[in-house]
């Protein structure tokens, strides 16, 4: 029986289970991927003896993608670069780790718009959180030309454009205007905007024409921020298949077999978050 689960504090809200869960039935593998609340004091112990656990590896998520770097024995590139994991994955008694979370954000924007390309495009996002770090990371390796980038607290969106010399420039929140007629892509990568009372607000009568329109946020499954990006005419992705394309890297690590992310699978976890959602 080949073991994995998510780790997190709070963990029991965690979808990932579910997504996990499907695959494992759809490939038939007798595995099994639970959730697993593990507290921050408790953080290096856990990872330290995930071996000795049984287990094959896990995702990790809220609070610990950044100090969780700190606690595993090898660490890739991606998660070297962003200073934050979500994969851990055991080979001969040792962890190893990686962040998915840029490339499931592309893989998604890829999927919903199929022949989308980020090669010489302009991305405007909002937020300067790890997330934001994941993002920039994955797209410029896909080609894309530069970010400008806003944050309620700059210096947080400055530290980023630091790391990526020549390609991130930090903009105010409150001046968005003339850098919404230059953006092709606009992301809300803030964790605002789950709740109407923190909602984001962005002039999206000065968005260019055509940009497409994103958010990491994926309850609800449209979001206030991508509902009002649709009222104006722009095409939507919800976060919701970053969620699930995320997901793919991890299974493949620990499971052997590489899953397809398919309509009954978003179906499945979309009528978790709506009951009422009928796609
Ligand atoms: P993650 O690792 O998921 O990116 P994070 O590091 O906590 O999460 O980052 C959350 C982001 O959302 C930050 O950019 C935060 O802004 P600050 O850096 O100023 O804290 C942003 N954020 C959260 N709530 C917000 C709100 N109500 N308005 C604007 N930005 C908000």
């Amino acid at each position: 029986m080949i073991k994995a689960c998510v780790i997190g504090f709070p963990i029991k809200h965690s979808r990932s289970p579910m997504i996990h869960g499907h695959w494992l039935k759809r490939f038939g593998i007798e595995g099994e991927y639970g959730r697993v609340e593990v507290r921050p004091e408790e953080l290096r112990e856990f990872l330290g003896t995930l071996p000795e656990r049984g287990y094959a590896g896990c995702n990790i998520t809220l609070p610990h993608k950044e100090p969780a770097c700190n606690y595993v024995q090898n660490l890739d590139d991606r998660g070297q670069r962003t200073g934050s994991i979500n994969t851990v994955y055991v080979r001969d008694g040792q962890t190893f780790a990686t962040s998915t979370d840029g490339e499931g954000f592309v893989e998604n924007i890829l999927w919903r718009l199929p022949g989308f390309s980020f090669a010489g495009k302009t991305a405007l996002i909002l937020g300067a959180g790890g997330t934001s770090r994941a993002l920039i990371d994955e797209m410029l390796r896909r080609g894309l030309a530069r970010v400008l980038l806003a944050n309620r607290t700059p210096e947080k969106a400055e530290k980023i454009a630091k790391a990526f010399p020549g390609k991130v420039t930090t903009v105010a929140l409150a001046q968005l205007d003339k850098s919404l007629a230059e953006t092709d892509l606009l992301i809300n990568a803030t964790s605002a905007g789950v709740a109407d009372a923190a909602k984001i607000s962005v002039p999206f009568a000065k968005l260019k024409q055509d940009a497409v329109v994103t958010d990491v946020n994926y309850v609800p499954l449209v979001t206030p921020f991508l509902q009002e990006a649709k009222a104006h005419g722009h095409p939507i992705v919800p976060g919701l298949g970053m969620l699930l394309h995320q997901a793919v890297p991890g299974f493949a690590l620990w499971f052997g077999k590489r899953p397809v992310v398919d309509e009954d699978l978003y179906r499945l976890i979309a009528r978790d978050i709506d009951p009422g959602y009928a796609g």
